[in-house]
């Protein structure tokens, strides 16, 4: 065995330290250290791991570049997040909440890989072989090529894939894993470091692209240590709002493609199916009646995004207004207020604020900033924004409305889902160069902006 020595590990930096101290000596951050044993064997030397030929330095030049490195996995959303399909030998981790459909998308995901001819190995820590069947009996998954595992052993794990040599292995999940070299419970910050660095090492050398579940802790970051997203070459995020069947997919982290990009899924007895239309979708339940709620023109990645922001104000009775955000950055929001009241004459001050977006997708453009302005006016003022009317434009501190990226893709998209009119910046509208369907009412004062949509 091995010789182990005990050391304490930040769960937040992964920075080590000999001895345990309240502030991790790396990052700053209070309580973080944990203790972990680690094993001073390098990794080729430790069991279940093949033996891979030494490296040696290759010219760039002479690098023969690989044709086919992307293989698609048969979702269109999902090769988008990933940047246009799977590459070969890459590590990605996928974290999300307990129930979100982690296993139910691999498992769809690995029906598409597994039809490109090689093999795909789906381990599972959590369930057994016939509780996996049973998931993907539901999915009419039933393809020949998947091959299931139960097994939580990394040398175990290790040799299986080394032996069938797969083009896939899915594990599910990354902290039910453990090696036998290190003393730590599996999902200790040491075992699951170890054990995805291994995963990954072995799938670079190997030529098998790697897909680690992991999960996520009560603040929603991927458990375990920081490091692990470094250890990785992609990291997805599957979200969703609990009670919604919307669920939306996005790259954190990627070395192969953008991270702007979102794949949009919905949640069926039969199992995750694509959300080709996400505008619709997202406004499918509008009613258009109310107060204080509008349809402001998204962009994801490079796809635009129509989704409906609604405002909710009413009377405070505390010493304290309140001002609750889903969906929105809260500080934006706050400044909406700050502006409304110094530069529109909307008076918040003794005013509870509580900003949604509906769907559960999450905003974080300045370009969603005319529209939470607008929605709050108009619930304050209790008016209705005229059906059809949609609504961008950034806010400066002056109360200006300012100029936002990609104007013509977000008048495309209103007018493809029937928008009768758009308020957007004049400075936007003046550097149009095509002609849009549209009645556009370019504004460049939030004032202006409320006076259309809100009320005097
Ligand atoms: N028979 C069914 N009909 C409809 N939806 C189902 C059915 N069975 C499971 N689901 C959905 O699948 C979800 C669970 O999916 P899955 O097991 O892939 O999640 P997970 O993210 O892997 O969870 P965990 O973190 O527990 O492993 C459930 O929350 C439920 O919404
Ligand atoms: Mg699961």
């Amino acid at each position: 065995m091995a010789k182990v020595k005990v050391e304490f590990a930040c769960t937040a930096c992964g920075t080590s330290s000999p001895k345990w101290v309240g502030k991790c000596p790396g990052c700053g951050e209070w309580n973080t250290l944990v203790e972990e044993v680690s094993s001073s064997s390098s990794p080729r030397q430790r069991s279940g791991m093949p033996d891979f030929p030494a490296s040696r330095p290759v010219r760039l030049t002479e690098v023969a570049e690989t044709a086919a490195l992307r293989t698609s996995c048969g979702i269109a959303e999902f090769d988008r997040v990933m940047g246009g399909g799977v590459v070969a030998a890459s590590a990605t981790l996928l974290g999300g909440d307990p129930g979100i459909g982690k296993s139910t998308v691999l498992l769809q995901a690995a029906r598409g890989l597994a039809r490109h001819g090689k093999a795909v190995l789906y381990v599972s820590g959590e369930e057994s072989e016939a509780q996996v069947k049973l998931r993907a009996s539901r999915l009419g998954v039933t393809d020949a090529g998947i091959y299931l595992m139960s097994e939580t052993s990394i040398e175990r794990i290790l040799s299986a894939t080394a032996e069938l040599s797969p083009g896939t292995l899915i594990v599910d999940s990354i902290q039910t894993v453990f090696s036998s070299d290190l003393p730590g419970a599996p999902g200790s910050v040491g075992q699951v470091r170890e054990c995805a660095a291994r995963l990954a090492f072995f799938g670079k050398k190997a030529g098998v692209s790697v897909f680690l579940v992991g999960h996520v802790t009560k603040e929603g970051a991927i458990a375990g240590p920081r490091v692990l997203e470094h250890i990785v070459d992609t990291v997805l995020y599957f979200e969703g709002e609990k009670g919604h069947p919307y669920r939306i997919l996005k790259a954190v982290k990627n070395r192969f493609g953008s991270t702007n990009e979102i794949g949009v899924f919905e949640m069926r007895a039969e199992g995750l199916t694509e959300v080709a239309d996400p505008s619709g979708m997202f406004l499918s339940e509008r009613s258009g009646e109310t107060s204080g709620t509008l349809v402001f023109p998204a962009i994801e990645g490079t796809r635009p995004l129509l989704v409906e922001v609604q405002a909710l104000v009413s009377q405070s009775f505390l010493a304290m207004p309140r001002r609750t955000t889903l969906g929105v950055d809260y500080n934006r929001v706050i400044l909406m207020c700050a502006i409304l009241e110094r530069k529109a004459g909307v008076s918040l001050y003794n005013q509870d604020v509580f900003v949604n977006v509906a769907g559960g997708i999450r905003i974080d453009e300045p370009a969603a900033d005319l529209a939470l302005a607008c929605a709050v006016a108009g619930s304050f003022r209790d008016r209705v924004v005229p059906p059809g009317t949609a609504v961008f434009g950034e806010v400066g501190l002056g109360g200006e409305v300012r100029a936002v990226p990609m104007a013509e893709m977000r008048l495309n998209e209103a007018a493809k889902m029937g928008f009768a009119r758009v308020v957007l910046p004049s400075s936007n509208a003046e550097r149009l160069s095509a002609k849009f369907p549209l009645e556009l009412l370019a504004v460049s004062h939030v004032k202006e902006a409320l006076s259309r949509v809100a009320g005097k």
